[in-house]
């Protein structure tokens, strides 16, 4: 293990997520947060500034210090106060929560990542073409969107729905009254929470800005056309192919929220920008939000993200928030609250493969998007050490001598340690061969989700171990090996097992471990989609991204989709539907994996409930669904009271006895200390046939027994709503295991099967015993 490579990403990393910490903790904007909405007359904004003066001092210095007034999905304010003023507000009775101003990043996996190789076969979920979100507002917020792309065509589209309160605000822009069609009906830019924070961008050529709603970034494009970006026929590159690229709910309508600013390598968006447009989003009519951001490490139950996010699904709207990318360590999921749905990414059935024929005649496959011609017969040479490859960075990209005596004319193979700092280093290796005039890169590693796409132009071809000690041997008994490389082809089908990707963050839940998270998966890696056209790498406006980031967006089109086949659905009845019917063993050849052992089969901490599938989410037989007393028992449980809970959900108040945070109807059931014996409560609707079946399976979670009781659920007679308790008891006499272990428990009626996922620690006596 070579320590120096290691502490140069691990400093890459820490020095991201201190940004994160510091930034937050430094804020002069505060979110002065005071729970649901107040008056109807129009009059909260008065509200605000008086509680404001009362501490200010003067009416008109509470004028100045206001940045927002929050007074549509919920009630409170953004204001430019020091920390003393912020305590002393905090202490109003008023005021549920002050919240710093944070600043939270897009989750790609790098922004790097921008280099465009579309792809023949856009990122497709087979859905049924007669209710592909037709009716459904998807509100994306994120850097904006670039309105000319041929994915936001109208063409196909009806009228803009009656219901739609919104506005297309687009700035200064010139001709900016035919910038919104009947694609995108919204569009709103947020940037005062910005700028009384930090000033504004610096728009350079780097950092380009436009003081609009049009995306200077791309990563709100990409997502927006992912999820709802209407059939775009005939996108051709270079040979690889045609095809048609297209969101998943391509009947749906667009709703833009620009809140992210490219300043930092991620971009950045605050807190106090993040929550006008949730609340702008509440008025305007959303149906579903897609969130693509996440904040640093998350420690406290109610953060913006999550204050905003429970008023939205208070009014009906579902939330979907990327899981972070900061996988595969245990506990880095973020966006954990209970009423958002949480996306993690995973790979397709799906793979770019490409040849390298051995001097030998013999043929093997490598992953690889190489789009150039074909290499070779050249000379093939062993590098065992990448390190001379190193110290690589953007404004480093010269050879000198020593490297380019090595490197230049051939094409180069190595070896990876399977370590997370390597996976990222890979592609600093790659980038480097190219500058050394290298031929091309072959790189053994652990198997890769995340392609590096950045050298389309460019052979870097990744093989797992046992072609590489293949490779290794021929070049070791040979005199002068040589390879031919060959352009990637694509393969897509059973042969390819799908993956949660590498990066995708893992959990259990640092918050409030009983609440499963993430809740879903969907692909997120080399993802093609529309981008503005002005990168010029980016041929025909498309590219392919990695990230949850690119996840998220395919969950919230998926949400459109259900959403316009049951309108009625509840945001949790909705997450239920694709928990329970998500892809686990079937219909898939062989589990899913997950990263980083290349034999580990995914977990609900990797993958929540499996693969988003939307054909069987569309009927899943039986929900569990989730209402404000769900809502109220985890604010209850995790210790808010009854003075700020009935200000946060009107007339809310806490049971006598302390609810327990197990019995909130999730599709899921954590036990975080199993000490003997744990019952947990779960109540399930029925929407499918109205008279109804379903008999119970368990897989129980090593160490348990499970029993459910009833163990049968009749449905029928105006019986739509079933109860039931499960019991989990430890069984092991070892109880000195730390870990997580994970089963099953499935209602099958026949036609449905409902499946929930099952975690279970055990309790370790000797840390809990007390002494006498
Ligand atoms: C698509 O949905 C429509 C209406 O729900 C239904 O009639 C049709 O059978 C479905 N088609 C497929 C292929 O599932
Ligand atoms: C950024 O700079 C360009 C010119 O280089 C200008 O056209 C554009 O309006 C600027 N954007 C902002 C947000 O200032
Ligand atoms: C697709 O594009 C190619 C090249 O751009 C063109 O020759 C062909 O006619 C197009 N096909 C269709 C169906 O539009
Ligand atoms: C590899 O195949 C080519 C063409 O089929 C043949 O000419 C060549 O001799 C073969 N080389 C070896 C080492 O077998
Ligand atoms: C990388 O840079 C550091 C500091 O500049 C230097 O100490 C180190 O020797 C360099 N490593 C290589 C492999 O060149
Ligand atoms: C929520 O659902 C539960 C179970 O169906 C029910 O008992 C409860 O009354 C509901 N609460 C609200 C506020 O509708
Ligand atoms: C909250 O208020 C209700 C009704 O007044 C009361 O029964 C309950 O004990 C209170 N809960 C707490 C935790 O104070
Ligand atoms: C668990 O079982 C042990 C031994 O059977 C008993 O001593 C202990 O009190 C039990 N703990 C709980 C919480 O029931």
């Amino acid at each position: 293990m070579d320590s120096s490579r290691v502490s140069f990403v691990m400093c890459m990393f820490i020095a991201c997520s201190m940004l994160v910490e510091v930034v937050g903790g430094k804020s002069n904007v505060h979110v002065i947060y005071l729970g649901s909405r107040q008056r109807t007359d129009g009059t909260e904004k008065d509200l605000h500034r008086k509680l404001l003066t009362s501490v200010l001092g003067s009416n008109e210095k509470a004028a100045d210090a206001i940045v927002y007034s929050y007074k549509w999905g919920f009630s409170g304010f953004a204001a430019k106060i020091t920390e003393a003023q912020a305590q002393r507000l905090s202490e109003l009775p008023e005021v549920i929560k002050v919240l710093p101003n944070t600043m939270h990043k897009m989750q790609t996996t790098r922004s790097w990542d921008f280099l465009g190789v579309p792809h023949p076969h856009a990122p497709s979920s087979s859905l049924n073409q007669s209710n592909l979100g037709d009716g459904v507002i998807i509100g994306i917020l994120d850097t904006g969107i670039w309105p000319e792309s041929r994915s936001f065509n109208d063409e196909v589209l009806g009228p803009v729905p009656t219901s739609w309160r919104g506005s297309c605000d687009w700035g200064s822009e010139s001709g900016s009254a035919n910038l919104c069609n009947k694609k995108i009906i919204g569009s709103r830019w947020y940037i005062n929470g910005l700028l009384a924070e930090y000033g504004p961008p610096p728009n350079t050529s780097r950092h380009y800005e436009f003081f609009s709603p049009r995306d200077a970034d791309g990563h709100g494009t990409h997502a927006a056309s992912t999820a709802a970006g209407s059939v775009v026929s005939n996108v051709t590159f270079e040979g690889v192919g045609t095809g048609n690229a297209r969101g998943g709910a391509t009947l749906a309508r667009l709703a833009i929220y620009k809140v992210c600013w490219n300043m930092l390598d991620d971009g950045v968006c605050t807190t106090v920008d993040i929550l006008k447009a949730f609340d702008d989003a509440i008025h305007d009519g959303v149906h579903v939000l897609s969130l693509s951001i996440g904040g640093g490490f998350e420690t406290e139950e109610l953060d913006g993200l999550a204050v905003g996010s429970l008023h939205a699904v208070m009014a009906g709207i579902t939330v979907v928030c990327a899981a972070g990318n900061s996988g595969p360590s245990p506990q880095s999921v973020s966006n954990t609250a209970p009423w958002i749905i949480t996306v993690a990414a995973s790979t397709m059935d799906r793979a770019f493969q490409a040849s390298i024929t051995l001097g030998n005649n013999e043929t093997v496959w490598g992953q690889a998007i190489y789009t150039g011609k074909p290499i070779g017969f050249e000379s093939l040479t062993f590098m065992e050490d990448f390190l001379i490859l190193e110290n690589y960075s953007t404004s480093d990209r010269g050879c000198d001598a020593e490297k380019f005596r090595l490197i230049a004319g051939k094409v180069v193979f190595s070896s990876m340690d399977p370590t997370p700092a390597n996976q990222f280093s890979a592609l600093l290796v790659g980038e480097k061969a190219k500058s050394c005039h290298g031929l091309g890169v072959i790189v053994a590693k652990d198997p890769e989700d995340d392609l590096d796409i950045y050298y389309h132009d460019f052979p870097f071809i990744q093989v797992d171990y046992e072609i590489g000690a293949r490779i290794l041997h021929y070049i070791q008994s040979e005199k002068s090996p040589t390879v031919k490389l060959s352009p990637s082809q694509t393969l897509i089908g059973k042969s390819i097992t799908p993956r949660v990707a590498f990066f995708s963050s893992r959990g259990p839940n640092y918050v409030a471990p009983a609440i499963l998270k993430p809740d879903i998966a969907a692909p997120g890696v080399n993802i093609l989609a529309a981008v503005p056209s002005i990168f010029d790498k980016a041929d025909n406006g498309y590219a392919i991204l990695s990230g949850t980031s690119m996840s998220t967006p395919h969950v919230a089109g998926i949400v459109a989709i259900l959403k316009s086949l049951h309108p009625d659905w509840s945001p949790g009845a909705i997450r239920s539907a694709m928990v329970t019917t998500a892809m686990v063993y079937r219909p898939l050849p062989y589990p899913l994996l997950a990263g980083p052992s290349p034999q580990k089969h995914a977990d609900p901490f990797d993958m929540g409930g499996g693969i988003a599938d939307p054909r069987a989410a569309a009927e899943p037989g039986l929900i569990y669904d989730m209402n404000l007393t769900d809502f109220i028992q985890y604010l209850c449980a995790t210790g808010y009271e009854n003075s700020s809970l009935s200000q946060i959900i009107h007339e809310a108040q806490c049971p006598r006895t302390k609810p327990n945070i197990l019995d909130i109807n999730l599709p899921s059931i954590t036990i975080p200390g199993l000490e003997n014996v744990t019952t947990v409560r779960r109540t399930v609707t029925n929407v499918g046939h109205p008279k109804s079946v379903y008999q119970v399976e368990v897989e129980p979670p090593l160490g348990t027994a499970v029993i459910v009781r009833p163990s049968v659920l009749v449905f029928g007679r105006g019986i739509s709503k079933q109860s039931f308790e499960v019991e989990v008891t430890a069984t092991a006499t070892e109880k000195t295991d730390t870990g997580y272990y994970f089963g099953s428990m499935t209602w099958r009626d026949g036609l449905h099967s409902v499946r929930i996922p099952l975690a279970v620690r055990m309790a370790t006596r000797s840390l809990f015993s007390t002494p006498p």
